[in-house]
């Protein structure tokens, strides 16, 4: 897991998108910043994790609002990444009650967000440029 740093090259060009996925990084730091300072609390951390799962979700909807708005074509696919993740993450948090394992949790949702938004949702960005 490790501490996600935003960068202005991961804007999307669209405001409300761009603060929502600055506070999915601040949430994912307040978990890493836990598990560095060597808390132990699976349930916590399980809370924590559906926090942001929540917070995803309601990130997901606009998202897939602006999407369909636009007209992008890639729209469907795009949807399915995002309940993957939801899906991954729900399955994952209720292993979190038997065995701790919160770095490997951290790790998925850290990579997966840091690549959803450089790759995926760039793509989007970059369609509604080109048709501007
Ligand atoms: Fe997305
Ligand atoms: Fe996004």
């Amino acid at each position: 897991m490790t501490l996600l740093k935003w960068k202005d090259e991961y804007s999307v060009k669209e405001e409300t998108v761009d603060e929502q996925h600055k506070g999915l990084f601040k949430l994912s730091n307040e978990i890493y910043n836990l598990v560095e300072a060597g808390v132990d609390d699976s349930e916590h951390f399980r809370e924590l994790f559906m926090a942001l799962n929540d917070y995803s979700v309601e990130h997901f909807i606009y998202e897939e609002m602006y999407m369909r708005e636009q007209g992008y074509p890639d729209l469907d696919e795009h949807i399915q990444q995002h309940l993957d993740f939801s899906d991954k993450l729900k399955d994952l948090c209720v292993g979190i009650e038997k065995e701790t394992h919160v770095k490997d949790i951290g790790k998925f949702v850290t990579t997966w967000l840091v690549e959803h938004v450089i790759n995926e949702d760039m793509k989007y960005k970059e369609f509604v440029e080109d048709k501007n």
